[in-house]
């Protein structure tokens, strides 16, 4: 894109004044201003061969046959909720006209970070420093940062003096607002920078693009009010909100008419949700009433704090069809010591009688954790205590992280921080004993025919598909593409550790919403 357009800066100030208040109206009208500017840009470009230099013959054609005006590439870091995030930002960059791109060459450009661990942050900076250098080959070329690591203050200071390349940077509060960004980008020369310390607002039925047309990611909240003293979500992330349940209800039913058959609720704690609403509801009745929606095959949730999971909860899985055998349910520690000062509000011994409960009622359930090597104080007798928690209850997967000192946070302050070698060896140490249950747990099914969400190709093997049984374990089998974002049945020939190698048995099981497994 070249700086010639028909568009006057002079102008910018009267279409911001004449913008409706309210949104998602507000945004609606932003992108169609966004797109104006986009095309007379593009089409003057066109005209004078800038185009063709910039995109190539085959990029430029697919520019023109999908009728956009420039290109986009969305880099995701951390969770699945930035994951979610970014399929509507992706859906707002489609709607102002742009288009898809394989790499970074991209016009606009955007980093959703994520700030959880140290390791995260920098690796942004590392990619920033690349980035910097395509835009000088291509100055037209939009930076955007936005995600959890925006919403920490030296950050934006850091970019604002070292990386004044970047163009746009918001935070987590107000992602919905990207179109109304470029726009103000668009029209006044620096950096734009919006980020909210906070919002009770919650933005619904804006543009969305997904990244599977069978599956989804549906928020059903937003924020943490747990405060765990390692955690820096709290702070990036703010207050808890939930949604409507009429909203979100609404939207999976639409998902379904869509072709969606599996959804997977994000929250940070979805065990909470729906205490801050005005007709408080509990995540078991919200669950419910998911239960009920027709088309709709396969359930997921994620993440569960153990000090909220009810017996409703547990029940409502034990009856249910369609929510599958599979628990998130972050441990950290396993001493008692260590948890009370991660603020986690529970003991080793109701953790594990948690377990107990559950497998009890549900016990073709799959477990799967996070846990936290390193936290200040933690003595090796509590290491022995995590130790111990993973040989009792037999994770089918545990992610294990070091522990990563955050800036404000309660813990990064704690004096008695462990020595790096300490840390490191112990982790080697777990990760070995988690990988080793796991091999066994995961392969528990060995000679069973199981219902296969077929999900990819396979790039490895030609002719192999790639799906997820109803506990997320992964299996490939011999299937053609017409399989993909179907529910078929598979036996479980051999498993090779985290995953099993399988042999299709039947197509197309329709399932039904009432009596059949789905
Ligand atoms: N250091 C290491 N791991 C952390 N997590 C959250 N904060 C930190 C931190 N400061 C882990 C927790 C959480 C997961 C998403 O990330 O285990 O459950
Ligand atoms: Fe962080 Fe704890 Fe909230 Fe999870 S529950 S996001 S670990 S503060």
């Amino acid at each position: 894109m070249t700086k010639e357009t028909s568009f006057q800066l002079s102008d910018a100030e009267t279409i911001k004044k004449n913008a409706p208040a309210a949104e998602p109206e507000r945004q609606y009208y932003f992108i169609q201003k966004v797109r104006e500017i986009l095309r007379a840009r593009f089409e003057a470009d066109v005209a004078s061969g800038e185009a063709l230099k910039r995109y190539g013959q085959e990029q430029l054609d697919r520019l023109l046959e999908s009728g956009s005006f420039g290109t986009f590439c969305i880099t995701t870091f951390g969770c699945q909720m930035n994951a979610r995030d970014s399929e509507k930002l992706q859906g707002i960059l489609e709607e102002c006209g742009f288009l898809e791109a394989p790499s970074e060459d991209a016009d606009f450009v955007l980093y959703n970070t994520c700030t959880v661990r140290e390791n995260a942050n920098l690796k942004v900076y590392g990619r920033l420093g690349y980035l910097n250098s395509q835009k000088k080959k291509h100055p037209s070329m939009m930076i955007a940062l936005c995600g959890c690591m925006m919403q920490e203050e030296q950050v934006v200071e850091k970019i604002r003096k070292s990386y004044r390349f970047v163009d746009v940077i918001f935070g987590t509060h107000n992602i919905f607002k990207l179109a109304e960004l470029i726009f103000d980008r668009l029209s006044k020369k620096g950096m734009v920078v919006d980020v909210w310390k906070g919002t009770d607002q919650i933005v619904e039925d804006l543009p969305t693009d997904r990244k599977y047309p069978f599956k989804s990611g549906v928020n059903i909240m937003f924020g943490c009010n747990n405060f765990c003293s390692y955690c820096i979500v709290p702070y990036v992330r703010g207050r808890e909100r939930s949604r409507e349940s009429e909203e979100i209800i609404k939207e999976i039913e639409s998902l379904v008419a869509d072709g969606v058959i599996e959804v997977m609720l994000l929250g940070q704690n979805v065990n909470s949700y729906g205490k801050t609403l005005e007709t408080p509801i509990t995540f078991a009745g919200l669950l419910r009433r998911v239960e009920k929606i027709e088309g709709l095959r396969r359930i997921r949730f994620m993440t569960s704090h153990p000090k909220d999971l009810s017996d409703e909860l547990i029940e409502v899985m034990r009856d249910s069809k369609k929510i599958c055998r599979h628990l998130h349910l972050p441990l950290q520690s396993g001493s008692s010591r260590i948890l009370k000062e991660m603020n986690r509000r529970y003991t080793k011994e109701q953790y594990l009688s948690l377990v107990d409960k559950i497998k009890t009622a549900i016990p073709d359930i799959s477990l799967t954790t996070d846990i936290i090597v390193g936290f200040p104080g933690e003595t090796e007798e509590d290491f022995e205590e995590t130790m111990d928690v993973v040989r009792k209850v037999r994770y089918d997967s545990a992610f294990t992280f070091i522990y990563s000192r955050r800036t404000g946070t309660p813990a990064a302050s704690m004096e008695n921080q462990v020595p790096e070698d300490v840390v490191k060896r112990r982790f080697d140490r777990l990760l070995e004993e988690v990988q080793a249950i796991s091999a066994e747990v995961c392969g528990r099914d060995t000679g069973t025919v199981q219902e296969v969400l077929a999900e990819e190709v396979n790039d490895h093997a030609e002719g192999f598909l790639t799906g997820r049984l109803g506990n997320n374990t992964v299996v490939h089998f011999e299937g053609g593409p017409e399989l993909l974002g179907t529910l078929v049945d598979v036996h479980l020939d051999e498993s090779r550790g985290f995953y099993y190698m399988g042999t299709l048995v039947k197509k197309e099981n329709q399932g039904g919403n009432d009596n059949e497994k789905a």
